[in-house]
């Protein structure tokens, strides 16, 4: 009989739940054991009166810790005090799975230390990627690569703004509105909507391809809250479509690593990619390029993961514990090397400032015929780094005659 504490009943505790229930039988005969849920913690007891396990319900932490557990399941969220929780569980030599990422990516080296000193394991395949499996076979099947890149798209609810603003004409404010009833969103959406919840992915990712630790705060970060319409329109009428990318890449000695919304091309892999679905597409040296794709957020396609991450722990009870590397890695923040962009440009004066970028950029082809709006320059630039591009940009907004410039990175494959 394995026993199992569940932290939370919100969208992804009630995933596992019904995913623990579903499966007992089948559980059973596959690895021998039972598996019985033993309480569930929630804030609210009232608020849960309605559902399946509502017998199993407390408020208080001390009855978790008070019944014999084996595995404790954290999908509360946040910093506090889901960090403590796991720091008593570990210490208590209780097996931990979580799908917390915010805390993976801030306290995942201790946390992985203190599992290991405790001989017990630290799961947490949905902190990545929702449903995708994606830590494991990263660590076991793709062991024998240097693991060269990373472009990914890691966020369940921008994605899903992000293709209801492009195909079904809704507002940002509406598309998030529904991101949020489906249970997609971060309790503060802010995390998923400015790009951090994909920098914290992005670097429990990293951290584990390159063996280095990367710091989430190091990753320069960009969200979706500053894209329009019309932004879609040039998109589309240039065969393209707008991705929040979380993208990594070993650069020497460096590690090169951003999240942005990028035009890609719309019939390539990540341009496909729909909806709450997420996608992970990892260059390893002898493997070449792999491409991961499912449901990156939501209550089944997430539970999936986490109920993956408990068949483990009971099927290899002595696993050697995973550990974050020591090293911290060097962040490079900007792409040193040849790109195209696409830039908008606010000005009244659009000869002047054709003019500017034409002599500018090495390749520069601008956009007449689809500025429909009077007061901006559209133009596709080629230059030699990000850097670059910012300088230029910077010299262009000192112009009394501009008033902003919006620009996004453009991925051909
Ligand atoms: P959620 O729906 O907001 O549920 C959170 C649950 O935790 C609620 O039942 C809440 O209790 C309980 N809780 C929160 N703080 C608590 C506290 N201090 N003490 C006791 N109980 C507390 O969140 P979720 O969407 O299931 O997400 C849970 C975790 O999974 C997060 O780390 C999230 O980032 C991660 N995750 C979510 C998804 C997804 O698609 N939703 C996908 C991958 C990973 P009350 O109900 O009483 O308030
Ligand atoms: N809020 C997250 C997302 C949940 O939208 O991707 C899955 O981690």
């Amino acid at each position: 009989m394995a026993s199992i504490a569940v932290l939370g009943y919100g969208t992804v505790g009630t995933g596992i739940t019904e995913l623990i229930t579903k499966n007992r039988e089948r559980f059973k005969k596959i690895t021998g054991e039972e598996l019985k849920i033993s309480s569930i913690l929630v804030r609210d007891i009232e608020k849960h009166r309605e559902k399946v396990y509502s017998n199993l319900l407390t408020n208080n932490i001390e009855d978790i810790f008070r019944k014999s557990v084996d595995i404790v399941v954290e999908v509360m969220g946040g910093i506090d005090p889901a960090y403590e929780y796991i720091k008593r569980a570990l210490k208590l030599k209780k097996h931990v799975v979580t799908a917390n990422k915010d805390l993976i990516a801030e306290h995942g080296k201790e946390l992985l230390d203190l599992a290991d000193k405790n001989g017990v394991t630290l799961n947490f395949e949905a902190s990545v990627g929702g449903g995708i499996p994606i830590l494991k076979p990263l660590m076991e099947c793709l062991i024998g690569n240097e693991i060269k890149n990373i472009k990914a798209i890691l966020n369940g609810t921008t994605n899903f703004i992000l293709t209801k603003m492009d195909k079904e004409d809704l507002s940002y404010e509406d598309a998030l509105k529904e991101a949020q009833q489906l249970g997609f969103a971060e309790a503060n959406p802010e995390s998923d909507v400015l790009g951090y919840d994909a920098a914290r992915k992005l670097s429990i990712l990293s951290t584990i391809a390159y063996n280095e630790k990367l710091n989430w705060r190091d990753i320069v970060t960009e969200g979706i809250t500053q894209i329009d319409k019309e932004d879609f329109k040039y998109a589309r009428a240039h065969g393209y479509n707008i991705k929040l990318l979380a993208i990594s890449s070993r650069e020497e000695d460096k590690i090169y690593a951003a999240v942005k919304p990028v035009m890609v091309k719309n019939n390539s892999q990540l341009g496909k990619v729909e909806n709450e679905l997420n996608a992970i597409v990892l260059e390893g040296d002898a493997v070449g390029k792999v491409l991961f794709t499912g449901k990156g957020a939501g209550m089944l396609p997430t539970a999936s993961s986490v109920f993956g991450d408990i068949t483990d722990i009971i099927q290899n009870k002595n696993k050697k514990v995973l550990r974050f590397n020591e090293k911290e890695a060097s962040v490079q923040k900007y792409w040193n090397n040849s790109s195209s962009w696409f830039v908008r440009i606010k000005t009244k004066a659009r000869i002047e400032v054709m003019c500017s970028i034409a002599g500018d950029f090495e390749n520069c082809h601008i956009f007449s015929k689809y500025a429909t709006n009077p007061g901006e320059v559209v133009a596709l630039v080629k230059c030699k780094s990000e850097d670059f591009l910012s300088s230029k940009i910077n010299k262009l907004l000192e112009l009394p005659y501009v008033h902003e410039i919006k620009r996004f990175s453009i991925i051909e494959n």
